[in-house]
């Protein structure tokens, strides 16, 4: 890792170096101590309410880590036959999982129902729920590259073949498959910007003042 001792990464280093992870997955599997410490993480997010929406389903099983990437490759297919020629080319060597390098998935489920009726501070924005759960995605991301573990969320799949996959019960939301596992490095540049298929903003695009137009 570019300089820095897991054991000493600030903050400010984690998201610097957090990447989504594809490709460069070591092949070892996270140990079961480290992968708690991630989890653990995850689980201290802010939540409206305090309602802990989430859950976290923690899949090994090779059975379903390979129907689940035949799904996720027949998603890729589907997308890549909906692009223009030009827009196929330059997807065509991206990678968009590391399902099977990583050998853990953890899929993180939200549930609406959590906390009862009262949720203090959802009440005319449904969507906090979601948006709670989504913090918990990136405790767990960061806590990941501070321990040099890699984090890969998958979103090429249909809910309903997940949720009956991972057997979730009515009214639990699948939100994310993330790939977890050690990795050899963290790409400094993210994929879909090496590849040409999309770079990020400045900070001074996304920042106004005072009004959006401002
Ligand atoms: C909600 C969400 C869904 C994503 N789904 C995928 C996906 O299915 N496959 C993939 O390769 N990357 C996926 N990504 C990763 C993004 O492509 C990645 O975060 C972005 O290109 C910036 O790269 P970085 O995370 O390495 O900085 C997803 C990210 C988010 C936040």
């Amino acid at each position: 890792m570019v300089g820095v001792s897991a054991d000493h990464l600030s903050v400010y280093d984690a998201i610097r170096l957090r990447r989504d992870v594809r490709a460069e997955f070591s092949g070892e599997l996270v140990d079961d101590a480290t992968l708690w410490r991630i989890l653990d993480a995850a689980h201290r997010a802010p939540s409206v309410g305090n309602s802990q929406p989430w859950d976290f389903v923690v899949v090994r099983r090779e059975q379903t880590l390979r129907a689940f990437a035949a799904h996720v490759a027949d998603k890729r297919v589907q997308f890549r036959d909906s692009l223009p020629p030009e827009r196929a080319a330059t997807f065509d060597p991206i990678k968009i999982d590391g399902i099977i390098e990583s050998g853990t998935g953890v899929v993180v489920t939200h549930d609406d129902s959590r906390g009862g009726p009262q949720i203090l501070g959802r009440a005319s924005v449904p969507e906090t729920g979601v948006y709670s759960t989504v913090l918990a995605i990136q405790n767990l991301w960061l806590a990941a590259t501070a321990e040099q573990v890699g984090v890969g969320w998958v979103s090429f799949y249909d809910p309903e073949f997940l949720r009956a996959l991972v057997d979730l019960p009515d009214g639990i939301k699948p939100v994310a498959w993330l790939c977890v596992g050690p990795v050899r490095e963290f790409q400094q540049v993210p994929d879909l910007e090496r590849f040409g298929w999309r770079s990020g903003r400045a900070l001074t695009e996304a920042v106004h003042h005072e009004t959006f137009g401002g």
